[in-house]
C-alpha cells in the first residue's frame, strides 16, 4: 500500500483501527529531521460512516434495498450502480429525459419535496403514467434525512 504521495506504508501502518474505522495515510516527519522517521498514530484512524439506505421497487416489483447511498448522490446514480430495473437515465440526470421516473414511498413525500418548474413540465410528458408522489429521481439528493426511503420505478409510458 502506498500513501497519497506514493511512499510504502509498512504493513500494519495505520493498525489499531477499531471496527468501523479506516486509516488515513501515514504520516511522515517532515524531511531535514535527522531521524526522518515515517509515523503512524492511532488517531489516524477515521470513522467509517454508513450509507444511507435506500429501497428501490423496480420496474419487475423486485425489492431492492440498498444500504450504501452516500450523500451528495443522485437517488437515479444510487440506482444505476446498482443496476435497478426500470431506471434507464438517458439523459444522465440533465433532467430532460424522465426515464428516471420514481414514484415516492408514502410519508416521505414532504421530505424529498416537491419537483422545480423543469421537472415539472417533465413530468407532464409521462402524464399517463404520474402520480401525485411522482418524481424523477435524478432531482433527489441522497441526504441522511432520507435514510430509509422507498421509491417505486415508475412504468414506462410507452412512448
Ligand atoms: S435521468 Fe433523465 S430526467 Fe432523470
Amino acid at each position: 500500500m502506498t500513501d497519497t504521495a506514493g511512499q510504502v506504508i509498512p504493513d500494519g501502518a495505520g493498525g489499531g483501527c477499531r471496527p468501523g474505522q479506516f486509516a488515513r495515510p501515514a504520516r511522515f516527519f517532515p524531511p531535514g529531521r535527522s531521524w526522518g522517521m515515517r509515523l503512524t498514530i492511532r488517531s489516524d484512524c477515521e470513522w467509517d460512516m454508513p450509507g444511507i439506505t435506500v429501497t428501490f421497487i423496480d420496474v419487475n416489483g423486485q425489492t431492492r434495498v440498498i444500504e450504501d447511498a452516500e450523500p451528495g448522490m443522485s437517488m437515479m446514480q444510487v440506482a444505476k450502480a446498482h443496476d435497478v430495473e426500470g431506471i434507464l437515465a438517458d439523459c444522465g440526470g440533465a433532467c430532460s429525459c424522465a426515464t428516471c421516473h420514481v414514484y415516492v414511498g408514502d410519508g416521505w413525500m414532504e421530505k424529498v419535496g416537491p419537483p422545480d418548474d423543469v421537472e415539472e413540465a417533465l413530468l407532464d410528458m409521462v402524464d399517463d403514467v404520474r402520480q401525485p408522489n411522482s418524481r424523477l429521481s435524478c432531482q433527489i439528493s441522497v441526504s441522511s434525512d432520507l435514510d430509509g426511503i422507498e421509491l417505486t420505478v415508475a412504468p414506462d409510458p410507452g412512448y
